[in-house]
């Protein structure tokens, strides 16, 4: 795919749960001119999520779903990416698991940050399970999604060092820092093919 440029970039999407910092990472990215995105939409299931003061500050769309009824909170989603000509989908901390019906209507065009080295644990609680594990090193994940959780293609990953005195608390501190660059070079090698 060929980088697009100033006006003509990638309608994206980011979902977010909570703190957002990969959101604000993203949008640091998309503001750079090599960015091939821009981050036209904010989804949350939450209404407290943090990010989504980043996403105001930079007067980006947001859309809080109920996810009560997962069925009706994906028609709401759907609607509101056709209504914003959403071209990319980057889940970044989105803690919520979208239905096979869903990821089928944006195939190849939905990718996900994990804080692990897939394969290797899938699901939650990765850091914890990591140093219990005696792992030498963990790490973080950018992948496109499936309808197997956490298991379509990997795009990219990168290795984190776990020490004896690493708690899950402070690797994840340092995995994240690295989740920061990796989500924007991913973006850029799947774009840049
Ligand atoms: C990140 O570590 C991300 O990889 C993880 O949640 C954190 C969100 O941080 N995602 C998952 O665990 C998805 N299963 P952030 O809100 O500060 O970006």
């Amino acid at each position: 795919m060929v980088l697009s440029t100033g006006t003509n970039k990638i309608k994206t999407a980011v979902f977010i749960s909570g703190t957002g910092s990969n959101l604000k990472s993203l949008i640091k990215f998309s503001k750079l001119k090599k960015s091939p995105i821009s981050i036209n939409l904010i989804i949350t299931n939450n209404k407290l999520a943090k990010g989504l003061k980043y996403g105001a500050i930079f007067k980006i769309k947001n859309k809080i779903i109920n996810f009560k009824n997962k069925e009706i909170a994906e028609k709401k989603i759907f609607n509101e990416l056709k209504k914003n000509k959403i071209e990319l989908i980057c889940l970044a901390g989105f803690m919520k698991i979208l239905s096979k019906n869903f990821i089928k209507n944006f195939k190849g065009k939905i990718l996900n940050i994990h804080p692990s080295l897939l394969p290797k644990y899938k699901g939650l609680n990765t850091h914890k399970k990591a140093i219990e594990n005696k792992d030498k090193y963990s790490g973080c994940t950018v992948h496109f999604v499936n309808a197997k959780l956490d298991s379509g293609k990997i795009i990219l990953q990168k290795r984190v060092n776990i020490y004896k005195k690493d708690t899950p608390d402070s690797l994840a501190e340092r995995i994240l820092a690295q989740e920061h660059k990796l989500f924007p070079k991913a973006i850029l090698k799947i774009f840049s093919l």
